[in-house]
């Protein structure tokens, strides 16, 4: 498919090409980006890192790169396209501590508009700004200069506070572009839609209707060779205080005034702030032979699992239990909101089999991308039977496209725009902290689960304390 958004030209710069961050999300978004004639003509990208490479090298990484087996390019590298893209490619080797390395940076950057992505660690941030100050290259004299910094912001409240303010002295918020590759996600802006564009559903979204709302981001795999990262993080800082917590707001947010940044800002940050932390409803899990992944310390207490409860403090929701859990090695990869409806008392097939089963609306972010609705159907047949069945709309129809675009590929493209709407801003990411803060604090030795369940038992007790359980995620529908 061919889209076209004018777009003025400007020069995008990687601090840390040859990271993963880079190879796996950016490189590949960049290629669909050139794909879709979304880049303007004279366009230029300046991939920073430390090893010497010359032009030519960094084009044959890029190239290795995109045939790199990952789950999110799986579709065909066009060599002509591949060309287009390497034409915009310049390299730049240097430390990122070292002033020098700015000043050839300014002498090779010929765009006033510019967009600086730090895809390096976050201790080295401080340098950069510096160094980009030193050299002028964060003012907006002729043209726009926007940064793209990735979650997590920060590593509790305290240090995102910090970080913030480390941003503010060199950036104006207007200038940052806070990175939650979720919130790019089409599945996740589709409940905005779905929600707003539709009258039907949202008189039913509140405590009068809603018994509980269930929040799963389950995956089948482990943590692979980023051991160095995840052992300093954990489930709950790495997908709940952000991915998680963004997927709540979503479905739960009042429909804002306008669709404009500031409006969509403003009421994901109402929910966010009106969380209640339950640091007594959360459980902790750790993966069988976690400990022996490489860079993980063997004595480590890190959760690769989490479940919690907690309430939203809001007239509209008040007493409806939300019920959050993630995970690494268990037994499916899914990531879902489900809203789990009230049953009526006197529900009239309710001695039926099945009949008591209540109805669901499930916004499914990943795999069997959609939105469906649980409900109650007829058996064809001369008797009264019930059968639950799923109304379904669904993203992928057809194994062979790519539609539904990446998510960094919808947030480049916003951040070249100057549209924050999908991005976080500084009270939002420190509302998040706010929340999760006092939930880390309780943890202690994580609970050891095995490989391919679905977690610690203690965390299916948090929920059956209450009369409920963790919904057994369906692969039923929006199959390819
Ligand atoms: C990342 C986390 O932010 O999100 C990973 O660091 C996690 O641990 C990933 O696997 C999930 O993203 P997605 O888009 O694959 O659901």
């Amino acid at each position: 498919m061919i889209y076209s958004i004018p777009m003025e030209s400007f020069a995008l710069v990687i601090f840390g090409i040859t990271s993963n961050l880079a190879q796996i999300k950016l490189i590949p978004a960049l290629y669909d980006m050139e794909e879709k004639n979304l880049l303007p003509a004279d366009m230029t990208i300046l991939g920073i890192a430390r090893r010497e490479m010359s032009d030519q090298t960094l084009k044959e990484y890029v190239h290795k790169v995109l045939h790199l087996e990952n789950v999110h390019h799986q579709h065909e590298i066009k060599e002509d396209i591949f060309s287009k893209l390497c034409k915009r490619l310049k390299y730049l080797s240097g430390e990122i501590q070292d002033p020098a390395l700015y000043k050839k940076l300014q002498n090779y950057l010929k765009h006033d508009n510019r967009i600086y992505y730090l895809a390096t660690y976050p201790d080295l941030y401080h340098y950069i700004f510096e160094n980009l100050q030193k050299y002028k290259l964060n003012l907006q004299n002729s043209g726009w200069v926007r940064l793209m910094i990735e979650k997590p912001i920060g590593s509790d409240l305290p240090s995102a506070k910090a970080l913030n303010q480390l941003l503010l002295k060199y950036f104006t918020e207007d200038q940052i572009y806070r990175l939650d590759h979720y919130l790019g996600k089409e599945t996740l802006q589709n409940i905005l839609t779905f929600r707003f564009a539709n009258d039907i559903f949202e008189p039913l979204v509140n405590k009068d209707f809603v018994d509980h709302i269930q929040i799963t981001a389950t995956e089948d795999f482990g943590i692979g060779r980023r051991g160095g990262y995840y052992d300093q993080v954990g489930s709950l800082k790495d997908v709940g205080q952000n991915h998680q917590l963004q997927m709540l707001a979503f479905a739960t947010m009042d429909a804002p005034s306008r669709f404009t940044n500031e409006a969509v800002t403003k009421e994901r940050i109402k929910i966010l702030k009106s969380l209640v932390p339950m640091p007594n409803k959360v459980v902790f899990g750790q993966y069988e032979g976690y400990n022996k992944e490489p860079n993980v310390d063997s004595n480590s207490t890190t959760d690769t699992y989490y479940a919690l409860k907690t309430f939203i403090k809001n007239d509209r929701f008040k007493d409806v239990p939300i019920y959050i859990r993630a995970g690494k090695k268990l037994k499916q990869y899914v990531t879902e909101i489900s809203l789990v409806f009230k049953n009526p008392v006197n529900r009239l097939f309710k001695n039926l089999k099945s009949g008591d089963e209540p109805n669901i609306l499930v916004y499914r972010i990943q795999p069997n991308e959609g939105v469906v609705l649980k409900i109650l159907t007829k058996l064809p047949g001369h008797g009264v039977k019930l059968q639950p069945e799923y109304m379904q709309y669904c993203y992928r129809i057809d194994p062979h496209t790519h539609f539904v675009p990446d998510p960094y590929e919808r947030l480049l493209v916003d951040t070249i725009r100057g549209d924050q709407t999908f991005f976080n801003d500084a009270q939002e990411v420190e509302a998040q902290w706010a929340f999760t803060d006092p939930l880390s604090k309780v943890r202690g030795k994580p609970i050891i689960y095995k490989v391919g369940s679905w977690g610690p038992k203690e965390a299916d007790q948090l929920i059956e304390a209450d009369g409920r359980k963790w919904l057994e995620p369906s692969m039923e529908f929006c199959r390819i």
